[in-house]
């Protein structure tokens, strides 16, 4: 019979995802020592207030308010409370000791772990964060250790599962997006402040990390141009569907060449049209999935749950079996490669593709002006269709619609053009909305939305 030696767990949050990690642990605890070769003790939990309800069953004297005193001693400390403070100091402190941490925290990976990184260097202890970004997916890993021979040149993915929730069952069953988010919430999928979900703070955060592991350069938070998702209306979700598309909230990290030469990337995150065919577009719930479009390997999926407190644990219980075989057979922890450093490229300059609704006068001579403001800005045209709407209750303009003062005595009947532009710069596909709404032939820019340019 082999003698595993005993390693102290210190567990920092018993919410969604710390609760079912010491279920796990507690469970499972014997599996989970055969698998890393050593025993893990909980040795205690961390959470604010001992008494309140959890999700799971789990034994009283384990829960402590003083998150200090736990990780003295800890061979690996699992960080599940969220948020910046307390956790950077608690991880810091966990690191210099030499112990190894796990954090599902995106939010302090992204916005300190250069930091935190640099520390569990110098001291050679183990900084994992797999659960970071979509949830149960192996993502970090595969990026970082499967495609380290490789050069990826493309990060294009579905990495918020609270938004793509809200966004399916708008889709799918006409549901306010206020609902969709309660029940996301009740899901557990939902971060304390769900602004950072449906603003899209969460996935600017997850982008930033993925770009930075993608392309060896450490891409802050702020690099990430960021739009969320509150401007989605039912219409525009219903337009959408008409076209043949899906709103999916993508993260898009890429390389680029500049026009002299250099190699630069972008980070971003936005609403998107995804064509109902695209992979992209069957992605429901709080499902996420990520694209890699790598030189070698070509084009790769990672498809799963992108939240969840069960199913995140599983991406934490990964961690801790790699941190603790570390433990085992001793060495130092591996580090992120972060030496190519390259440059971002300015977000104006992003190549992308626009659908633009538009609501004009049909008459004569509209559809010249407007093909006129396109071609001056250099941008060529991919798609029109024109639709006369009937007008009901939920056809009225949506909310972000600039709409002209109603020329006096004006009888033009209305129609709506849908245009779809090819590949061109954001700089100018933002010029060309704010020429439409200058236009007079232009009642309202109704929505603008990119497409996803495929590969
Ligand atoms: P919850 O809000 O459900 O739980 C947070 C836990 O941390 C609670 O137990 C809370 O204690 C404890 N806590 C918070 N602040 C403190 C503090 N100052 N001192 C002591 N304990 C504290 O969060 P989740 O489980 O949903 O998320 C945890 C982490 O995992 C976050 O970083 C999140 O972004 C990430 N994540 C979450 C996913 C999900 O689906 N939920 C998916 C992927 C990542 P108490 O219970 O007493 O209030
Ligand atoms: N709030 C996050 C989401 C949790 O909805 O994806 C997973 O990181």
């Amino acid at each position: 019979m082999i003698e595993y030696r005993t390693l102290r767990v210190a567990l920092l949050g018993a919410g969604s995802v710390g609760s079912q990690v010491a279920r796990f642990l507690l469970e499972d605890g014997d599996e989970l020592a055969k698998r890393a070769g050593a025993k893990l003790e909980l040795v205690g939990i961390a959470v604010r207030d001992p008494e309140a309800p959890r999700d799971t069953d789990l034994p009283k004297h384990l829960f402590t308010t003083d998150a200090d005193a736990l990780i003295l001693g800890a061979d690996v400390v699992i960080e599940l409370m969220g948020g910046i403070e307390p956790a950077r100091t608690l991880i810091t402190q966990a690191l210099d000791r030499g112990a190894d941490v796990i954090t599902a925290n995106k939010a302090l990976i992204a916005h300190h772990g250069p930091e935190l990184f640099e520390l569990a260097e110098r001291v050679g202890a183990q900084l994992l964060y797999e659960a970071a970004v979509a949830g149960a997916i192996p993502i970090i890993r595969p990026l970082r250790d499967s495609l380290a021979g490789d050069r990826v040149n493309r990060v294009l993915g579905i990495v918020n599962g609270t938004t793509n929730f809200i966004l399916d069952r708008m889709h799918t069953l006409g549901e306010s997006p206020e609902e969709a988010l309660r029940i996301a919430t009740e899901l557990g999928y939902a971060e304390a402040d769900p602004t950072a979900d449906v603003e899209g703070f969460d996935a600017q955060q997850k982008a930033a990390i993925l770009a930075s592991i993608a392309f060896h350069t450490t891409v802050s938070v702020d690099e990430v141009q960021r739009e969320g998702i509150t401007g989605i209306t039912s219409q525009h979700i219903r337009d959408a569907a008409r076209s043949g598309y899906t709103i999916k909230l993508l993260s898009v990290c890429e390389r680029a060449v500049t026009e002299s030469g250099e190699a630069a990337i972008s980070a971003r995150v936005h609403p998107t049209l995804v064509p109902n065919d695209h992979p992209l577009a069957a992605v429901h719930g709080g499902n996420n999935a990520v694209f890699i479009e790598a030189d070698a390997a070509g084009d790769l999926m990672f498809y799963g749950a992108g939240a969840g407190g069960v199913e995140t644990a599983s991406a934490v219980l990964g961690d801790l079996v790699t941190a603790v075989r570390r433990h085992v057979l001793g060495g130092r922890g591996l580090s992120a490669s972060m030496h190519l450093q390259l440059p971002m490229l300015d977000s104006d300059r992003v190549l992308t593709r626009y659908l633009i609704s538009v609501e004009v006068n049909d008459q004569s001579g509209v559809l010249a002006e407007l093909a006129g403001i396109f071609s001056a800005r250099g941008v060529s045209l991919a798609t029109l269709e024109q639709s006369i709407p009937v007008q009901t209750a939920l056809d009225a303009p949506a909310a972000d619609a600039a709409e002209q003062p109603e020329a006096e005595g004006s009888v033009a009947p209305r129609a709506t053009l849908i245009i779809g532009t090819h590949l061109a710069t954001e700089g100018a596909l933002k010029a060309v909305v704010e020429d439409l709404r200058q236009s007079a032939a232009v009642r309202a820019v109704t929505g603008v939305l990119r497409i996803e340019r495929g590969a």
